[in-house]
């Protein structure tokens, strides 16, 4: 079995207008270098409305990253005032989808069952969903981080079939250590991240779930980028906050330098 590519993912939530992101792209390659792509995955997940900006630029400066987006509605066209479709982002080669970010699941109701759809819908158009999951802070003092976890993965990824092991990939983001600078300890992270591919090993077999691809989550910065990637079972990070700032997230994207 092929060695897991490592993806590095920043999802820039509800930040920079699309004239800003077009800078922030333009900063970050200019601090990137050449051999930083090699061997991993970059993707950028910036709002809707700057889809298209981003899109341009990677384009036509031929930036080997990838694009993705926040969220997506499970329907591929219809009356649905607001949403936006997977074949919508298709034409627009988003690659990755977040589904069930905590965000999403706390502030906008997403169940279990609204993920799952999202993360079908998301799979049957060919993009890959990067599925969300992840405790409370109460969840993980009452001891119940590994359970809420496999219970959220149980949940929204009923039904899918995973054929092409990197065609899905996991991001745990426990609750607690997101935009609040409190980051899981790097044993932390490998202990919940390992737990998340147990319970991708029952759904889907041992081979399948070695070639998955399992993020962490949550307070990733320059500084900690590094030992939790040394971790066996952290392919990548899905970076908020510090993916807003070209220079911090070059370095994190850079880790290896
Ligand atoms: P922060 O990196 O700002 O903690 O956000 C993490 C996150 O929610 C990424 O999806």
């Amino acid at each position: 079995m092929a060695a897991r590519t490592p993806i590095i993912a920043g999802n820039w939530k509800m930040h920079r207008d699309h004239l800003e992101a077009i800078q922030l792209v333009q900063k970050l390659a200019y601090h990137l270098e050449e051999d930083d792509y090699e061997g991993q995955e970059v993707v950028l997940c910036p709002p809707f409305v700057s889809l298209r900006s981003v899109q341009t630029i990677l384009q036509s400066d031929r930036l080997p990253m990838q694009l993705g987006a926040q969220t997506c509605y499970d329907q591929d066209e219809g009356a649905f005032t607001g949403e936006i479709s997977v074949p919508m982002l298709e034409r627009l080669d988003v690659t990755y989808v977040l589904a069930g970010h905590s965000e999403r699941r706390e502030l906008f109701g997403e169940t279990d069952e609204v993920v799952n759809a999202k993360t079908a819908a998301i799979q049957r158009h060919g993009l890959r969903p990067i599925v969300c999951v992840g405790e409370s802070l109460e969840q993980r003092e009452a001891g119940q981080a590994v359970e809420v976890v496999t219970e959220q993965l149980r949940g929204s990824l009923a039904g899918i079939d995973v054929s092409d092991p990197e065609a899905l990939v996991v991001a745990y983001e426990p609750v607690w250590a997101i935009g609040t600078g409190r980051t899981a300890t790097p044993d932390d992270a490998q202990e919940m991240c390992a737990a998340v591919r147990a319970e991708l090993r029952s759904l889907y077999g041992e081979d399948t779930a070695t070639g998955m691809r399992v993020q962490y989550g949550g307070s990733v910065k320059p500084g900690n980028i590094r030992a939790l990637m040394a971790e066996a079972d952290i392919d990548g990070a899905l970076v908020g906050g510090a993916s807003l700032s070209s220079e911090d997230f070059a370095l994190i994207v850079g880790h290896r330098r």
